[in-house]
This record gives C-alpha cells, sequence and structure tokens, in this order.
C-alpha cells in the first residue's frame, strides 16, 4: 500500500465496476478511507443493485483498506447527500469527491425522446452537481478538499449522443465554476476525460485509436486528490492508456468590431467571413475524412 492519499476520505460515485471501481481501489491503495457509492445499474440505468458497490468494498477491505458502501441514485439530492454523509459519519471528514457515475442512451437527435434525455442528463450533470453541492458545504468550512467531474472528449460533440455530449459539457462549466467559486476556501476542482476498456466503452460503434483500462485512468485520478496537486483547479485532463492530455480553456479567437452605426446582416456578410471567420471543427473534419474514406471503400487510417 503506498500513502499518496494516507489519512483522507474519498467518495467514488460509480465506483462498482468500469473506471469508478479502478479509481476506488487505488484511492484505497493509497491510504484513503473510501465511500464506494453505485446505483448497481445496467448502461442505460435500470435495474438498480446493491451488489456491485457491496463487492469492492470486499475487496478493499481483503486488502486491509476501510470503505463503505452506498447503493443510492446519486441524480437525487437525497442520493447526493448520503454518499457524503456516510463519509462524513462513518469516517469523520470529506477530502475528496469523484463523481464517475454514468449511462448511455444513444438515439439520432431527431429521434430523442424525453425519455432518453432526461436520465443522461440527471446521472451525468445533476449526479455532479448533487455530489458537488453537498461535498463543497463541508469542505468550504474544512477549507480543503477535491472535487473532481468525469466528462468526455464527446464535449465537443456527437454524432448520436448528444444528451451525453450535452451532459458531459455541462459537467466541465459546473467544475470550472466550482474552481472559482471555491478557490478562496481552499477547495479544488478538475475534470477527466477518460478512454477505457469498459461496458460502456464497449458500445462505440468506431475503433479508438487511443484506449486504455480502467486501471490506467486511476493514478491521474489520485494526483489530482493528493496534497501534490493543490495548485490544480478548473482543468479537464485527458487520459488514454499512456497519454495524459490537458485541454485548452474557452477564449475568444478573433474579434472585429463595428465602426460607424454598428452591424447589418449585410456588413456581416460582407465582413465576417475573411476576419473573424470560423473557427475548424475537427470532430466534423474527421467524420467528413471517413465518409470520404467509407465512399472511396478506404479505412481511415485511425
Ligand atoms: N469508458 C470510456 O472510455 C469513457 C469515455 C469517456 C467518458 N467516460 C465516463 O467515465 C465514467 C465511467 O464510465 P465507465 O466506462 O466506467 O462506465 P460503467 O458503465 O462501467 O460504470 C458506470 C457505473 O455508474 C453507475 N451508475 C450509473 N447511474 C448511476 C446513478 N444514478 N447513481 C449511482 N451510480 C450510477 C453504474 O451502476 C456503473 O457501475 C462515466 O461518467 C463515463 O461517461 C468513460
Amino acid at each position: 500500500m503506498g500513502d499518496f492519499l494516507s489519512g483522507k476520505v474519498i467518495a467514488v460515485t460509480g465506483a462498482g465496476r468500469g473506471i469508478g471501481r479502478a479509481v476506488a481501489l487505488a484511492c484505497a491503495a493509497e491510504g484513503a478511507k473510501v465511500v464506494v457509492a453505485d446505483y448497481g445499474v445496467s448502461v442505460d440505468g435500470s435495474e438498480p443493485s446493491s451488489e456491485v458497490a457491496d463487492q469492492v468494498v470486499k475487496e478493499i477491505e481483503a486488502s486491509g483498506g476501510e470503505a463503505v458502501s452506498v447503493a443510492e441514485d446519486v441524480s437525487t439530492m437525497a442520493g447526493g447527500q448520503r454518499v457524503v454523509d456516510a463519509a462524513v459519519e462513518g469516517f469523520g471528514r470529506i477530502d475528496g469527491v469523484v463523481c464517475v457515475a454514468g449511462i448511455l442512451r444513444e438515439r439520432m437527435l431527431f429521434n430523442m425522446s424525453e425519455e432518453e434525455w432526461d436520465p443522461v442528463l440527471a446521472t451525468h450533470l445533476k449526479g455532479t452537481f448533487t455530489l458537488f453541492r453537498a461535498a463543497s458545504a463541508v469542505m468550504r468550512k474544512q477549507k480543503s478538499g477535491t472535487l473532481i467531474g468525469f466528462t468526455s472528449g464527446n464535449h465537443q460533440g456527437s454524432v448520436s449522443q448528444s444528451n451525453y455530449s450535452a451532459a458531459k459539457g455541462g459537467v466541465i462549466s459546473l467544475t470550472r465554476s466550482a474552481a472559482l467559486g471555491l478557490n478562496k476556501y481552499g477547495v479544488t476542482a478538475n475534470c477527466v476525460a477518460p478512454v477505457a476498456r469498459t461496458r460502456m466503452s464497449a458500445g462505440v460503434p468506431m475503433e479508438l485509436a487511443e484506449i486504455g483500462e480502467p486501471e490506467d485512468v486511476a493514478p491521474l485520478v489520485v494526483y489530482l486528490l493528493s496534497d501534490r496537486a493543490r495548485e490544480v483547479t478548473g482543468q479537464v485532463y485527458t487520459v488514454a492508456g499512456p497519454k495524459i492530455a490537458v485541454w485548452a480553456q474557452p477564449r475568444e479567437l478573433r474579434a472585429a468590431y463595428a465602426t460607424d452605426g454598428g452591424w447589418t446582416p449585410e456588413s456581416i456578410a460582407d465582413f465576417l467571413p475573411g476576419t473573424v471567420g470560423t473557427d475548424e471543427m475537427p470532430m466534423l473534419a474527421r467524420l467528413q475524412e471517413m465518409a470520404r474514406a467509407a465512399a472511396s471503400g478506404d479505412r481511415p487510417n485511425k
């Protein structure tokens, strides 16, 4: 066992399987006491069970660590609160929350139903809010703590997961807001965008050039939870196998100002393309490349 997180209490949602499980086991192996929170649902969010969370607690205890399980739905305020309460009541404090819980309901935008939209937003975005809300109230008084949201490269957009992409973009904005609002209380907030082989990524309809295992994601999360990362906040990191990358902060790229009397649609049409212009959308460029390759019978090289 290491001691990177010794003395800390960490709650991990979605910790019953996949990436959340690997994070929970790594936190325990580095000396943290862990709240293993998982509603035990299928990929689409149905059929809850407490089995997977209990199983991970058993694994942690078998290796000499300390953990408790909470089989709650994090998309409810009460569920998020109960995860944080389990940390405070069981172990006396909460030093980190890692919001990994997630589901998928894939559908093209023009066919997507409310039943496919709402639970996906509720699990990812509200399920991060409920934990951040409950934990930050304690961390503010402690004057320390770390919030970690889980996003995806798909926050840039996706063809058939607009619900998931919208939720993951929301998680980034929520996390940056937490970083800004909690900075003066000594609390950090960062996002991780993983790419790892799990039941969720098994459904991705194309080959991913860069992918790793859930265990490859855990060290970055442990680092972000540790005192060594106390100055790191408001960041989004991708981790895919051996690769770690940081995302740019959103910022304006180019600007132009109207001179005499403001813009008209016509002056914008005349002026905008050659000046402010557009910014290439990498995912659209890739999609178009794939469509061209498919039409010519070639395979795209990644
Ligand atoms: N696997 C990847 O390559 C990949 C890529 C990008 C983002 N992500 C994100 O990483 C996270 C983990 O994904 P994974 O691949 O390990 O998925 P997974 O399906 O293996 O695990 C997700 C876990 O979340 C739990 N869960 C779902 N809804 C819940 C709820 N309402 N309350 C509590 N627990 C709930 C499930 O029971 C499950 O154990 C997700 O947020 C996912 O969107 C994964």
